[in-house]
């Protein structure tokens, strides 16, 4: 049968995935499934401040030319993950003062938009600017710029690539919650305002064990009645290990709720997954004793998840 990239191509649909500069380098196979299958990829890591700037002024874009020349050759567009962010961020922009900080984003934005305008489709702009219970997170960003930060990052980004689509992207934004409604309400005060912004970024990480967001469809409904566009840009549905059939099972019904939501809503034009095969992902990193969160398996073998999203696309 075909791949998912033939099939969301043919109905005008991105799928991509999250892309990882060592195996991508090292692995035959990894390159393979993540060539023949997603038309748009996301860089993990290599995007993020600490990579790109990791010394005020001094920039590497070493492995974020490694996957734009990696997607150019395989006709896959460009996701840009993420420019303000308070992870992955070096201590040195975190201690610098108010005014001297709005200068290093403005200068961050400048050149790592700049470099790769034209080529890349959409940013995440700004991320998990958010805390659960829907105020704004108190990161250093906050602490020092307040809310404006925000404003200033969309506009920066604007001029430094009028052509990319500019997103804000969070997690645990898929139902309609506290968090959710916080960031449906910054977006229309932001639009009011006349701050460029272009897309909502659903990250999407899930877990079977948490119940599936019922309402995910009526909530990105709600951000596209705002004039945005609307993404799940980081899907992966962890389990405890071991796997056993049922719950790949279950994890199969998440997929498949995802993009029938996803594919039921005009604005939805994004899919990507948070790495593609299990061999590769942050989840048992980060939740001891979960993972198998991805399609495939660690040995590139396709899982029920994987058919769920193929047949929905293929639908
Ligand atoms: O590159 C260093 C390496 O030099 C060092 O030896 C090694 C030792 O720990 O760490 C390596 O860096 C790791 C990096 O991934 C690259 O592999 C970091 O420790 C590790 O923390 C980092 O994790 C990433 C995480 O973001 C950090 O915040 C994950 O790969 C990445 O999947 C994850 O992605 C985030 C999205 O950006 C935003 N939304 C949530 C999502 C999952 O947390």
């Amino acid at each position: 049968s075909q791949p998912l990239r033939a099939h969301a191509t043919a109905r005008n649909f991105l799928i991509g995935t999250a892309v990882a500069t060592g195996p991508l380098s090292n692995e035959q196979a990894y390159r393979d499934t993540l060539n023949r299958e997603f038309n748009t990829v996301t860089a993990e890591n290599a995007m993020k401040w600490d990579a790109t700037e990791p010394n005020q002024g001094q920039f590497n874009f070493s492995g974020a030319d490694q996957i734009m020349a990696s997607a150019q050759a395989n006709g896959q567009t460009v996701h840009g993950h993420t420019l303000v962010w308070h992870n992955q961020t070096p201590g040195w922009v975190q201690n610098l003062d108010a005014n001297a900080m709005r200068t290093a984003i403005r200068n961050h934005i400048n050149t790592v938009v700049g470099r790769y305008a034209g080529r890349i489709a959409s940013w995440d702009v700004v991320n998990e600017v958010f805390d659960d219970n829907g105020g704004m997170r108190n990161s250093f960003w906050y602490q020092r710029l307040g809310e404006s930060y925000i404003a200033d990052a969309f506009r920066y980004a604007r001029a430094a690539d009028p052509n990319a689509k500019l997103c804000i992207n969070d997690y645990n934004v898929e139902g309609i919650n506290n968090k959710s409604t916080a960031m449906y309400n910054l977006v229309s005060r932001l639009r009011g305002q006349g701050v460029p912004i272009d897309c909502v970024g659903i990250q999407g990480h899930l877990s079977i064990q948490y119940g599936f967001p019922n309402d995910l469809r009526q909530n990105m409904e709600r951000f596209a009645a705002l004039g945005v566009d609307v993404k799940i840009t980081e899907l992966d549905v962890r389990m405890r290990m071991p796997a056993d059939s049922n719950k790949l099972a279950t994890q199969a019904t998440y997929y498949r709720n995802v993009i029938d939501a996803c594919l039921a809503v005009p604005r939805c034009n994004q899919l990507t997954v948070w790495g593609f095969t299990d061999k590769y992902s942050w989840v048992p990193d980060t939740f001891q004793g979960e993972g198998a969160a991805l399609p495939y398996t660690e040995n590139y073998a396709a899982k029920p998840a994987y058919q769920s999203l193929h047949d929905a696309l293929a639908r």
